[in-house]
């Protein structure tokens, strides 16, 4: 039961978003997920109380730092995939979940390109390797895109990423109005009415994309690295 973690230290990259999208998409391919809400705002569980039970789906929204780990352990054995939203920050529930995560996706605006809020989260990843030996992949995910960056210019910003050693997704999250729809009707994008959101259908291809993209950067089984010294190595990186 791998664990998908969604991190960025600046506000509004799109990490909630992004986070719901794999997630639902996970469960309408019929896989069990536990979204642990850890986003201040709490929008994911808003969006599970407006939609109400959702096949394959459960929400937890009280997470602290010392409960982490508790809920994947208990959540364990009806989890196929933990999804964890994080809050635009760099603080201890960050690096923990980082810690516990077998994939961290950085979700980074392509528009904009600002970078800094990823670098904070690539750094603590540099930490926790060095002083540790904790290697955590991770990947840069654009998020945002519009449909008039070109080809030639996500090329680009990936050579960029990539020349410092960063991966970035070969699928970036479009901007789409159902990615921002969903929040307001619940729900899954499976579950909207095309005739009222527009390019439902690329959405959904969108979101298809990027969870197959994320399921084949997961390893086939997952880590154990539950030791004392471990925690404290990553309460220093915080
Ligand atoms: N792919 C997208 N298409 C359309 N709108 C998007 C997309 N991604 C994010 N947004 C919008 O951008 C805003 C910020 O997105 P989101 O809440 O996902 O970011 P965040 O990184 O979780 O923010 P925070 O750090 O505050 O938790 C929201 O209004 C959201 O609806
Ligand atoms: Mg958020």
């Amino acid at each position: 039961m791998p664990v998908i973690t969604f991190a960025n230290a600046k506000g509004g990259a799109g990490k909630t978003t992004a986070a719901l999208i794999l997630a639902t998409e996970l469960a309408s391919q019929g896989h069990r997920v536990t979204i642990l809400d850890a986003d201040p705002q709490r929008w994911i569980s808003h969006w599970h109380e407006i939609s109400g039970p959702q096949k394959n789906i459960a929400v937890i929204s009280e997470v602290a730092t010392a409960s982490l780990q508790c809920h994947i352990r208990e959540n364990r054995g009806t989890t196929d995939y933990f999804v964890i939203d994080l809050a635009g920050a760099r603080d201890a529930l960050v690096a923990t979940a980082i810690g516990l995560s077998d994939h961290v996706m950085i979700p980074v605006q392509g528009c904009a390109m600002d970078a800094r809020g990823a670098a904070q989260i690539l750094e603590l990843l540099k930490q926790l390797d060095e002083r540790a030996g904790i290697r955590i992949a991770h990947s840069v995910v654009l998020t945002r895109v519009s449909s008039l960056v070109t080809t030639r210019a996500m090329a680009a910003i990936k050579a960029l990423l990539s020349a410092r050693g960063v991966t970035v997704l070969d699928t970036p999250i479009g901007e789409r109005t159902a990615f921002r729809d969903i929040f307001d009707c619940g729900g899954t994008l499976r579950s909207m009415d095309p005739a009222r959101v527009s390019n439902l259908d690329k959405a959904c291809e969108n979101a298809r994309l990027f969870a197959e993209e994320v399921l084949r950067l997961l390893p086939l089984r997952n880590r154990e690295r539950a030791g004392r010294g471990f925690f404290q190595t990553i309460r220093r990186a915080a």
